[in-house]
């Protein structure tokens, strides 16, 4: 058949609220033009985020029962651990209770002032994590990656070329550890290659550096192997990730996205000094060793997790659906990323709503139109979150400029999706209409979650800067002639 359907059936529902565009005009207001902070039940579609948002099965349900609520020691950590270490092979596993205390584990220990540690694109968590200790956050993404409109199966790959200039100019000394993390959610949830992966794990050990992968979708990079890669068509999704994570020393993961549950994660690696010191900062921070900040079922439901998600039919069906909402888009002309990622379909807000220049937050005003006209809420993966400050005040906005569509797992039918696609669909014709926002409040870091922010008029579009002069090959802003291009 060539028809691939959801490979499961439904056993219990959550009611959804229906608000009409009214209510969600107040809504929106009295959230600040801020997503993050609207209630939940003022959503209909929640495409906010894939993190934690999982449905689990009945077998992960029936496990938390099985929970053994002990201290230390808990038979619950050793089920983990065992699954784990069957994935990943690393010699020392340390429950987290979501991705960002593994990374505040690690570069705890290993960021610090003078330290730069590079990566394909950093999540905002990591940056924000590496750049708490003083460290430097670097990326360095393959070229391809960062034209939205760019054909190319790996997408999600380091750039090498200017992964080993990088390690030559800031000398293997200053850099404790190279990242990669699979698949690039800030870069549209692209995958990197296995041959990607294998070479940054050459170049990293051969200057004599760690290599660690921010692992959370894992399972959704060896599927696209699988799929895409020659030489891996008949190598099961499974082998094809123990093969990833041979290549590195260590991973943090957050298990809210491919570990299939609500909440956990872990820091792992094979070295045993690091991973003592880790224990140690665990302890003080999260919780004993065998527990985290998790109750002990919350690692029985990983254990089992770990399982479920790499099922060859869910895997299909989990980047089917995903590249579904973007066909469907793409037939009503609206631009997105492309080729739809993993986990989540990513607008192109340049293109979207190409009148706002960029200190006017388009895809921040694509977002709240989408939860105003469809009750919709997805997040702004450009300036906002990525954003950053000379010390003049000008404002630098990343090239990409994007609004996720990020698809929870095993939560949403083929009919919320085909809502989902007319409701983009109609905002896109209407995409004239767009307002600008000013921010009226930001955090110091992390802005996004908190910011606040209102409707303007769109400003004047900002001069040029030499940004690679600045080190700052990623980021832009727009030039009159670009401007003008559009
Ligand atoms: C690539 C990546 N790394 C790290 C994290 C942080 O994980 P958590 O939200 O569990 O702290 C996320 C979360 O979305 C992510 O997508």
């Amino acid at each position: 058949m060539r028809t691939i359907i959801e490979p499961f059936k439904i056993k219990m529902v959550e009611q959804l609220r229906f608000t009409t565009p009214g209510e969600r005009t107040r809504l929106l207001e009295r959230a600040h033009y801020n997503p993050f902070l609207l209630h939940s039940d003022d959503v209909l579609i929640d495409l906010l985020t894939d993190s934690g948002t999982t449905a689990m099965s009945a077998k992960q349900w029936s496990a938390l029962m099985d929970g053994d609520e002990a201290y230390a020691g808990s038979r619950s950590y050793y089920k983990f651990e065992d699954a784990v270490r069957d994935l990943t092979g690393f010699a020392n596993i340390i429950p987290t209770h979501q991705g960002r205390a593994a990374e505040k584990i690690l570069f705890t220990l290993l960021g610090a002032p003078g330290k730069v540690i590079p990566n394909n694109t950093h999540f905002d968590t990591t940056r924000a994590n590496i750049e708490a200790s003083g460290a430097e956050a670097l990326d360095l993404p393959d070229p391809a990656g960062l034209h939205t409109e760019t054909e190319a199966p790996f997408k999600g790959n380091m750039d090498l070329d200017a992964l080993e200039a990088a390690i030559e100019r800031i000398g293997a000394g200053n850099i404790p550890l190279v990242m990669l993390t699979l698949t690039n959610n800030s870069g549209g949830g692209q995958p990197a290659s296995m041959e990607n992966i294998r070479k940054t794990s050459e170049i990293a050990h051969r200057h004599g550096i760690p290599f660690f992968l921010d692992s959370c979708r894992f399972a959704e990079n060896a599927m696209f192997i699988k799929m895409r890669e020659p030489g891996y068509g008949s190598r099961t999704a499974k082998e094809i990730a123990q093969e990833m994570f041979s290549y590195a020393d260590g991973c943090t993961m957050s298990a809210k996205k491919d570990g299939l549950v609500n909440t956990g994660g872990w820091l792992a690696m094979n070295d045993a000094e690091l991973a003592t010191r880790a224990r140690n900062v665990l302890i003080v921070t999260e919780g004993f060793t065998t527990y985290c900040g998790l109750a002990r079922r919350d690692l029985e439901a990983i254990a089992r997790g770990l399982v479920e998600v790499l099922d060859e039919s869910y895997l299909a069906y989990r980047l089917r659906s995903i590249e579904y909402l973007g066909d469907a888009l793409m037939k009503n002309g609206v631009p997105i990323l492309r080729p739809t990622g993993g986990h989540a379909v990513y607008l192109d807000a340049r293109r979207f709503a190409p009148h706002l220049p960029l200190d006017n937050y388009p895809a921040q005003s694509i977002v709240c139109e989408l939860y105003r006209h469809g009750g919709i809420r997805s997040v702004e993966v450009g300036s906002v979150m990525f954003g950053k400050y000379l010390p003049d005040g000008t404002q630098l906005h990343p090239r990409m400029q994007l609004v996720r569509l990020a698809i929870p797992r095993r939560v949403y039918t083929q009919s919320h999706i085909d809502y989902v696609a007319e409701a983009v669909s109609e905002v896109y014709a209407n995409r004239e209409s767009l307002p600008g926002l000013r921010i009226t409040y930001e955090a110091p870091v992390l802005r996004h979650f908190t910011a606040h922010f209102e409707p303007v008029p769109a400003e004047a579009p900002l001069e040029a800067l030499d940004l690679a002069a600045l080190g700052l090959a990623t980021f832009d802003v727009m030039s009159p002639r670009e401007w003008a291009a559009h």
